[in-house]
């Protein structure tokens, strides 16, 4: 895949491994970059290249707008997602799971409804999931936030065979622990770089990998998932508490 003069739309791009996206993509020789975010104010910049837009993944509303104003993107990047952090059985509301399910998979698939007809047919484009290990097999204490990715990498890997005559890519990447807002509870057990991370990604993007495991930790569990995809959930046992 070519990022050199692509037009890339990223969203939750204001803070953690979004905002570190859009930097990178600039890197990598991206023409454009709409920074997508709830409050556009915060991924106001001063370099042209970086087109800030406010979107809410969860709002209809803010999608139809967002694909009006962004005809002329190659790369979508669905990035924005919500981690609650809690036992699912345990806690006292489900409302946090329940929003991880509307961000995590319903906003994804409201992206991707909403820009696939924008990206069929363009030369190189694609739609690029960010995912998690979590996806591939249930974390403790992360259970419905696994689901939402496991829900959003099964829907990934049906649309990535319903777009293949269209010519868009769709791609899944598989993080494991980033350092960024989201993993700040499970610190200490050691998180990648997000520049790393989102330099792994542009990298297997421009590979053209349909699948991208973007440091040491996600390597290391798609190893153990191809060894032993039963087994793997074993592996996640009393890795949180
Ligand atoms: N951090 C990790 O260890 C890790 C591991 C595996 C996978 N991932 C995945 O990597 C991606 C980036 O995560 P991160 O670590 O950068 O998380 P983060 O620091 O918590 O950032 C999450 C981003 O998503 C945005 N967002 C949440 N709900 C949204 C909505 N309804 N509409 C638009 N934007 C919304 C947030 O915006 P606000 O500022 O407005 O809340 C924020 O910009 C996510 O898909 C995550 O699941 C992360």
């Amino acid at each position: 895949m070519t990022l050199e003069g692509a037009t890339i739309l990223i969203t939750g791009s204001n803070r953690g491994l979004g905002r570190t996206l859009v930097g990178a993509g600039l890197e990598v020789g991206a023409k454009k970059i709409y920074a997508a975010a709830r409050c556009s104010a915060d991924v106001a910049n001063d370099d042209p290249r970086i087109v800030p837009i406010e979107l809410d993944v969860c709002d209809p509303a803010s999608i139809e707008r967002a694909r009006a104003t962004c005809g002329d993107v190659d790369i979508l990047i669905n990035n924005a997602a919500s981690l609650a952090n809690a036992s699912t059985y345990r806690a006292k509301a489900l409302a946090p799971a329940r929003t991880e399910m509307e961000t995590n998979f319903w906003g994804l698939v409201g992206m991707c409804r909403a820009f696939a007809p924008v990206l069929e047919g363009r030369e190189g484009s694609a739609i690029v999931n960010i995912l998690s290990m979590g996806a591939l097999a249930g974390i403790p204490f992360c259970g419905s936030y696994c689901a939402s990715k496991a829900a959003a990498w099964s829907f990934t890997q049906a649309l990535r065979l319903e777009l293949a005559a269209s010519g868009t890519a769709v791609v899944a990447v598989f993080p494991g622990p980033i350092a960024t807002e989201m993993a700040r509870p499970h610190e200490r057990e050691g998180r990648w770089p997000a520049e790393e991370v989102a330099r792994a990604i542009y990298e297997g993007l421009a590979r053209g990998d349909p699948h991208i495991f973007p440091d040491p930790v996600a390597q290391s569990v798609a190893a153990s998932y191809a060894a032993d995809p039963w087994g793997l959930p074993t592996r996640f046992a009393g890795s949180i508490d």
